[in-house]
């Protein structure tokens, strides 16, 4: 198995990040006054007030005028105050007890971690203090423990129930924000040379991962000046649990299971697993095992769906007892301008750190620089070994496609410029600067290559453009159908995982490539490997307001708040983002579930083929499967509904459902249908009333898909559960195959 990260990650050199950057962003000017967030972690034990103590402290630092500078106090869900501070004196406030972090408010456009503020989650968000209760099992490359996104400042010991433990070694600790550390190299798991035997990261990949999903909020963090705001995860209050079990050769089946034999006895709440595999049957997949297991002791895990997009069927981890997590674009991108000799300017796409000071090089290109023996249309691409140095060296190199830079830097050029068709929805980071454009820019560049005598370039640093398209689904991210259970929709849902920036382990650099000298505390990669933290920290959020609900429930209630995407390039639509992006604000108040539990899942897997004898081995449970009758997977009480068939006639399906009311307690759903021409969608009964809360309503979902010509079709409907408050949205697929 292969951790699914940034697609090619790239590399080079040029200078060291030091903390001068972030120190300037802070700014050094004392006497303006800023608004200032103090926040204290949780409300104070005892009789004393929570706005009392605020307004202690702060005339401790202010003196008497305190009062007046205070704007807000924080005392319902935890405790904290707003003030109009000078720099110096928010310095002062970070070193008095009961202090977790003193951070400007700041109000830029654009975020570091945007991606929340894109999707609705600002940083004022409700929160409870059980949030620090949540511990989140992260199954990664483990951690870089000194990352200030995991500094314990303020936090309290872990919660009573933890039972894990934290395998410490010479340079790795645990504190209150990491508080539990495995490490897992089972036979056969060789050691690369840069990994430490120890669940220190030495990639990056499962710092950034835990930092987007529980990092605490840290100004001022950006990537050589890129993407520059304040970096958090969804849930910043809550607990990771490291569990290392990817090296620089892949993540074992074994160490996987090891994994999670430990997390869940060591008593993990959710599970976080941006790495899979092949699709495979449920009880062949590792993860799939795991998650199961997970789930019976009430853990959801958190999946990605894989980086194998866009073809059909592509998806992986797609058991229906896990969370599968797309990605989508948020609408904050990364350009990089090519400016040419005649005055053009181009907009690429990439994230170049490199600062070429607008200074002109000559073009070349890669077909006009081949090496005696080598072909042209080797050379055009720029495949190693194909350029002739003596021609490049000191010019900006031209190819036909987009390479990870290291050819290219092998060449002597100072700089890149690449046709990328492929991905031209991600920004990705090079050994050198570097810009890919498309085809009809690459076009108009070579004819004025062509044309001019002396061409020249230049690459500039990269700037935040705005996409007013996003959200849509990443090319990368992989897509349905589900492989293993054609009737169960995957993905499930979607979250931002393109261009996000979290923190970074400083054992590696920017691309992680030989001769890459950029160290740096936070790193901007993409992949569904950075939605499914996203997911898992909505997942969390959901969790800390019901502690109590199952897996099921918590994925239905981000299911069916998720919005629906809008704006649609992709023609295999819900087959890319399942039930749509995720909205954790409204999942905390999702009206209805759609539950299930262990003997759902049994009798689903009845009806996929397993016996009882199996069943009873997994389960340990005496569980069997009926005589006569078999579950379709289609009954299985999903928040999605997938119809599919072979044949073009036309196609009627009955899907019983169960919801719960989590809503108010009396209350009156009424159904509202949206079919497509070419489906027909009836529930019966199409009102459903309810008395108390937990009290369970039945109905069923009667579609039909009409006669079609066509080979292969997706259509999809939509129906929604409506109270006049909350709106219980399932996505509606119809799929003709061959
Ligand atoms: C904060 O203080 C500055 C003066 O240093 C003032 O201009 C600004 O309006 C104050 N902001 C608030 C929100 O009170
Ligand atoms: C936070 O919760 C309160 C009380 O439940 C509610 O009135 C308020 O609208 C919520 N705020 C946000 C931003 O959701
Ligand atoms: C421990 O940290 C020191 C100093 O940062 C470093 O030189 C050494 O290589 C580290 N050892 C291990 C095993 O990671
Ligand atoms: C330049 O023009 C020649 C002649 O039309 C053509 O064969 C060649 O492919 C062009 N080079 C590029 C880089 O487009
Ligand atoms: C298991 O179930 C079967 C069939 O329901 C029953 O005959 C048997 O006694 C049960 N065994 C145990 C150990 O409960």
């Amino acid at each position: 198995m292969e951790s699914q990260t940034s697609l090619f990650p790239s590399l080079i050199l040029i200078f060291c990040l030091t903390c001068t950057l972030l120190n300037s962003c802070y700014g050094a000017t004392d006497d303006d006054r800023k608004v200032y967030i103090v926040y204290m972690g949780d409300l104070p034990k005892g009789k004393i007030s929570a706005s009392s103590i605020h307004t202690n402290i702060l005339q401790e630092v202010v003196g008497s005028d305190g009062v007046d500078s205070k704007l807000h106090s924080y005392t319902k869900s935890f405790s904290g105050f707003v003030a109009n501070l000078t720099s110096e004196e928010a310095q002062k406030l970070k070193g008095m007890e009961g202090v977790m972090s003193v951070f400007p408010n700041e109000n830029k456009q654009l975020h570091t971690t945007r991606s929340w503020d894109f999707m609705g989650f600002p940083k004022n968000v409700n929160r409870t203090t059980f949030e620090s209760d949540i511990i989140i099992g992260m199954f990664d490359t483990g951690i870089w423990p000194e990352s200030e996104s995991f500094n314990d400042q303020g936090f309290g010991p872990p919660p009573k129930r933890w039972r894990g433990i934290c395998q410490e070694s010479s340079n790795f600790t645990c504190n209150n924000k990491i508080i539990g550390a495995r490490y897992y190299r089972s036979q056969g798991q060789l050691i690369g040379q840069d990994d430490f035997d120890s669940p220190r990261d030495s990639e990056g990949h499962g710092t950034h991962t835990a930092s987007t999903a529980a990092g605490n909020l840290v100004s001022g963090a950006s990537l050589l000046g890129l993407g520059l705001g304040t970096a958090r995860g969804g849930v910043p209050s809550a607990r990771i649990a490291v569990y290392k079990i990817c090296w620089s050769r892949g993540c074992s089946d074994a160490d996987i299971l090891a994994a999670f034999d430990d997390a869940i006895s060591d008593g993990v709440d959710i599970i976080s697993l941006s790495v899979g595999g092949a699709p495979k049957d449920y009880f062949k997949d590792s993860i799939a095992i795991g998650a199961f297991h997970a789930m019976k002791n009430g853990i959801l895990t958190s999946n990605s769906a894989g980086n194998s997009g866009p073809s059909p069927g592509s998806v992986s981890n797609a058991s229906p007892w896990s969370l599968t997590v797309a990605a989508t674009t948020s609408d904050r991108k990364f350009v990089t301008n090519v400016k040419l000799g005649n005055g053009e300017l181009y907009e690429g796409i990439s994230i170049n750190t490199f600062d070429l000071k607008n200074k002109m090089f000559p073009i070349i290109y890669g077909g006009d620089a081949p090496t005696i023996g080598s072909d042209p249309s080797d050379s055009r691409l720029c495949l190693a070994y194909t350029i002739d140095k003596k021609l490049v060296e000191g010019k900006i190199l031209l190819c036909d496609m987009a390479l990870d830079g290291e050819q290219q830097l092998a060449t002597g050029a100072v700089g890149t410029i690449m046709q990328d068709t492929a991905f031209p929805d991600v920004a990705f980071s090079y050994l050198l600067p570097a810009s890919s454009l498309g085809l009809k820019k690459v076009s108009e560049l070579k004819d004025y290559y062509n044309s001019s005598r002396t061409p020249t370039a230049t690459i500039q640093k990269s700037i935040e453009g705005k996409d007013e398209l996003a959200p849509y689904v990443a090319t990368f991210s992989s897509r349905g159908p589900n492989r293993i259970t054609r009737d169960i929709l995957k993905p499930d849902l979607t979250a931002p995982g393109v261009d996000i920036l979290a923190a970074w382990s400083e054992a590696t650099t920017v691309t992680g490539d030989e001769g890459d000298t950029r160290i740096v505390p936070y790193n901007i990669v993409s992949g569904t490997s950075m939605s499914c933290p996203h997911a898992t920290a909505a997942a969390a959020y959901v969790k800390s307001f019901h502690p109590t609900w199952s897996p099921a429930a918590i994925k239905s209630a981000l299911m069916t708040t998720a919005y629906p995407i809008s704006v649609d390039r992709n023609a295999d639509a819900e087959f890319a983002y399942g039930a749509g992006q995720i909205n954790p604000t409204r999942a905390i108040n999702p009206g209805l579930i759609y539950d299930a539990g262990e003997i759902d899942y049994v009798d689903f897997l009845c009806g996929q083929g397993y016996t009882s004898e199996f069943l009873r081995l997994v389960t340990s449970e005496n569980n069997s499967c009926p005589q006569t009758t078999k579950k379709l997977a289609s009954h299985l009480n999903y928040p999605s509904f997938t119809l599919s068939s072979k044949s073009k006639s036309v196609r009627t399906h009955v899907f019983p459902r169960t919801v719960t009311n989590v809503g108010s307690p009396m209350s009156s759903y009424k159904a509202i249908v949206n079919a497509p021409a070419g489906l027909k969608i009836e529930v019966i009964p199409n009102v459903l009333s309810f008395k108390s809360l937990g009290q369970k309503k039945s109905f069923l979902v009667k579609v039909t898909r009409l006669e079609t010509k066509m080979d292969h079709i997706i259509i999809s409907g939509s129906f929604i559960w409506y109270d006049g408050v909350h709106q219980v949205r399932s996505p509606i697929i119809a799929q003709v195959y061959s």
